[in-house]
Parts: C-alpha cells; sequence; structure tokens
C-alpha cells in the first residue's frame, strides 16, 4: 500500500509450515534496493523518541521483527504515523522523508534495511533544514517517473 510520495507499506509472505514462519527479504525482488547495511534498535523505552532526521541518500525498510513500535514519517506538511506489530510487514522509506520511530514495546526489535553503508553526512538532523534542503525541489518525488 502506498502512502505517501513511495513510501510503502510492505507485507512479506509468511513462508514456513507447522514448525513455524518464515521470512525472506532478496534485494531488489521484495524490496526497493540491493542492501548494503542492517541495523537493529531493541531496549529503548516506550517515551523515548529515536530517528528524528531525513537521509539524502539512505533508503529504508523497517520491520518490527519483535513486538511493536511507531514511525511518524513527514514530508514537508504532510504527517502519518504507521504501526509496525507483525514480523512480516514493513515499510519502505525512500530518502528526504523526515521519520521518527516511538512508542517502543518492551520486546521490540526493530530491524532495519538500507541500500547503502552509514556515512553520517548525509543524515539531516534538523528539521527545519530538512525543510530547507526540500524545498530546494531537488527531491520531488511527484516528477519520477
Ligand atoms: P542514530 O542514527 O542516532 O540512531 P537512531 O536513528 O536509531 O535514533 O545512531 C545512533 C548511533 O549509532 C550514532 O552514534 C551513530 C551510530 N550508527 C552507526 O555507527 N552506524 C549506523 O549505521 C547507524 C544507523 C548508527
Amino acid at each position: 500500500m502506498k502512502i505517501k510520495d513511495d513510501v510503502v507499506l510492505m507485507k512479506f509472505d509468511q513462508l514456513g509450515d507447522s514448525r513455524g514462519h518464515l521470512v525472506v527479504i532478496e534485494g531488489t525482488k521484495d524490496i526497493p534496493f540491493e542492501i548494503a547495511r542492517i541495523f537493529y534498535i531493541y531496549g529503548s523505552d516506550n517515551d523515548i523518541i529515536r530517528g528524528q532526521h531525513a537521509n539524502k541518500e539512505s533508503e529504508f525498510v523497517l520491520i518490527n521483527v519483535s513486538g511493536k513500535s511507531k514511525v511518524r514519517i513527514k514530508y514537508g506538511d504532510y504527517e502519518k504515523i504507521i504501526e509496525l506489530n507483525e514480523p512480516h510487514m514493513g515499510v519502505y522509506i525512500p530518502k528526504m522523508i523526515w521519520k521518527e520511530m516511538f512508542d517502543f514495546s518492551k520486546d521490540s526489535v526493530l530491524l532495519v534495511l538500507s541500500n547503502l553503508k552509514y556515512n553520517p553526512n548525509e543524515y539531516i538532523r534538523d528539521f527545519n533544514q530538512y525543510l530547507k534542503e526540500k524545498n530546494k525541489g531537488e527531491y520531488t518525488y511527484e516528477n519520477k517517473s
């Protein structure tokens, strides 16, 4: 389900049998990019807000492989909260989308896949700076074919 400007809610196939489930994610097949980096976030209290940044280059898929959390995405004035609460659901977040992760359950393990290795210089951690960069018009997804 497309949410806004290429933020996409994804449901992955649940493989498996009577022994349990298995989810497979292959780069460029099940998600829109090759995977260069994975990291995961856990042990955050439910009053903690993580993220609070946009990326000039990195794209992400976020999956709560255990527990649940919420992701607030902002694209300019647009704002939406997505709850990640199943191990076979994810959200694809393209570059230049502001994101905040919050409301972590105690058992939350939030897995993040990215198309690029870590580069702190491509993170925008100031919301006004993000708006300024976005409004330069170099990141207009509406025009993407
Ligand atoms: P940060 O981006 O603040 O985490 P979050 O977005 O979840 O709130 O990163 C926390 C720390 O980890 C910070 O010191 C940078 C470091 N880090 C890496 O070294 N590599 C990575 O790929 C990421 C995502 C973070």
